[in-house]
């Protein structure tokens, strides 16, 4: 068995209002743990396969664990990549003619209404992720909250939007009451072109 070894990305991050340097840099910080993590589950059951039949019943738990173990992981990788790329190139609304806009208003009435329906969403008690995927097969849009970064998933559908609802990606600046401008202040920062992007190139 041949496991891919994962690199930790480097963002071109901007200057953003209303999340700070330190706030990013420690969830920077944060994303690298969850690809050493990816790599340290995937290099563990690597070592475990070579037990063959002297595997214990205790090593099967362990395994079990681990493979179960890995979605948390590589998902917390994945999802924080889309993240921080939404803020690459700095601050850009929604443009009004794209295909993803046009798919907004078929399935919110109009673009400004996904926007309002993200931040309703993101108003769900507990820690995870507002997730907007493209079912390619129908050609519209979902809107969902995923618990963790794995629970929840909606199978095979590329991401188009990520806002990290974790706690540890606003405790720097705002308590847990402000989550409500954490959330501003992420939709203000939002490069929506990236958006746009991934929903023209998702096939
Ligand atoms: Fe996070």
């Amino acid at each position: 068995m041949v496991h891919m070894t994962y690199t930790p990305k480097t963002f071109n991050l901007p200057t953003l209002e209303g999340i700070s340097e330190k706030q990013i840099k420690v969830h920077l910080a944060l994303y690298e743990g969850y690809v050493k993590h990816v790599n340290l589950v995937a290099e563990t059951l690597k070592g475990y396969a070579s037990y063959g039949d002297k595997a214990t019943e205790g090593d099967k738990y362990a395994i079990a664990e681990l493979r179960r173990r890995f979605a948390f992981e590589f998902d917390g990788m994945r999802m924080h990549e889309h993240y921080f790329e939404q803020f690459e190139g700095g601050a850009a609304a929604l443009t009004a003619d794209s295909t993803l806009a046009k798919a907004a208003e078929e399935k919110y009435g109009s673009a400004e209404n996904l926007t309002a329906h993200i931040k309703k969403v993101a108003g769900s008690r507990g820690i995870g992720w507002v997730v907007v995927y493209k079912d390619t097969k129908v050609n519209t849009i979902h809107t969902v909250f995923v618990g963790d970064h794995e629970v929840g998933q909606l199978a095979g559908l590329p991401i188009l939007l990520a806002l990290d609802l974790w706690e540890h990606a606003y405790m720097v600046d705002y308590v847990p009451a402000e989550k409500k401008n954490y959330i501003d202040a992420f939709l203000a920062n939002l490069n929506w072109s990236v958006v746009e992007k991934r929903f023209d190139e998702a096939k």
